[in-house]
C-alpha cells in the first residue's frame, strides 16, 4: 500500500517525475490538473465559466473518464477524447476561472479522494496543488517539487512550444506566473507546510528528482 502525493507549481517538473515514479513502482497515476482542465472545458462549452454558482453542479455531473496508466494518459468528457485539447494554451489560460472556485474544488477533491481510496493497493501517485494538504494528507510520501521561476518558464516553453527563445518564454509567462499567482489564492503550493518535504529541482535531472522522492519511501 503506497500513496505518493506530489504538489508543485507549473513547470516544476512534477508531472514528469510523478509519471516516472508510477511507472518504476508499477503504481497508478492520477493527474488532478487534468481533471481541473477537463472541468474548465466543460464549463466553457456550456457558457458557464463566468458563473461560479453554476460550477459545483456542473462538475458534479461531469461525465469524466481519466486513465490512471502513467504510460497512456487518456481523458474523455462525455465519451469525447479531450486529451490533447485540455493541454492547449487556450485551456491553460482559462482553467484558473474554475480552479479558484472553492465549492467546485470541493466536488473535484471528493472525486480525487475516491480514486485514491480505490487504488491504495498496490498504490497510486497523485499530483496537483493540494494533494499533500487536502486530497491525501495521510499519504506515505508528501513532497512539494519546486524550481526557480526562470527554470519553470524554460521547461514550460520547451514543453509547449518545443523551444525556449524569447518569444516562447514570453508566451509562457501568463501560463506560469499569472496562473500560479491566481491558483495560489486557493491552494498552498509555493512553500512546504509541516510534514511536506520540499525538493528544489532547479539543478536536478528528472532521474535525480525521482531518486530524491523515492528516498522518502518508508522502508517495508
Ligand atoms: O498542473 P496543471 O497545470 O495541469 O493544472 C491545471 C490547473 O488546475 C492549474 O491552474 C492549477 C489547477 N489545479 C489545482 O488548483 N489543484 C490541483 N490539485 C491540480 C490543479
Amino acid at each position: 500500500m503506497t500513496v505518493i502525493a506530489i504538489d508543485g507549481p507549473s513547470g516544476s517538473g512534477k508531472s514528469t517525475v510523478a509519471k516516472a515514479i508510477a511507472t518504476q513502482l508499477g503504481l497508478a497515476y492520477l493527474d488532478t490538473g487534468a481533471m481541473y482542465r477537463a472541468a474548465a472545458v466543460r464549463a466553457d462549452h456550456a457558457g458557464l465559466l463566468g458563473v461560479p454558482a453554476a460550477l459545483p453542479k456542473l462538475v458534479e455531473e461531469m461525465p469524466l473518464e481519466i486513465s490512471l496508466d502513467p504510460a497512456n494518459q487518456v481523458v474523455r468528457l462525455a465519451g469525447q477524447d479531450v486529451t490533447e485539447l485540455i493541454r492547449t494554451t487556450a485551456v491553460s489560460g482559462i482553467v484558473s476561472q474554475l480552479s479558484t472556485v472553492v465549492p467546485a474544488r470541493q466536488v473535484l477533491v471528493a472525486r480525487q479522494r475516491a480514486v485514491v481510496e480505490a487504488h491504495r493497493e498496490p498504490g497510486i501517485v497523485v499530483e496537483g496543488r493540494d494533494i499533500t494538504t487536502v486530497v491525501a494528507p495521510d499519504a506515505d510520501v508528501r513532497v512539494l517539487i519546486t524550481a526557480s521561476e526562470p527554470v519553470r518558464l524554460r521547461r514550460r516553453a520547451l514543453d509547449q512550444h518545443g523551444q525556449a527563445g524569447a518569444a516562447a518564454l514570453a508566451a509562457t509567462e501568463d501560463e506560469v506566473v499569472r496562473r500560479d499567482r491566481d491558483d495560489a489564492t486557493v491552494a498552498r503550493f509555493l512553500d512546504a507546510p509541516p510534514g511536506v518535504t520540499l525538493i528544489d529541482s532547479s539543478d536536478l535531472t528528472v532521474e535525480q528528482t525521482v531518486a530524491a522522492v523515492l528516498e522518502l519511501l518508508p522502508a517495508r
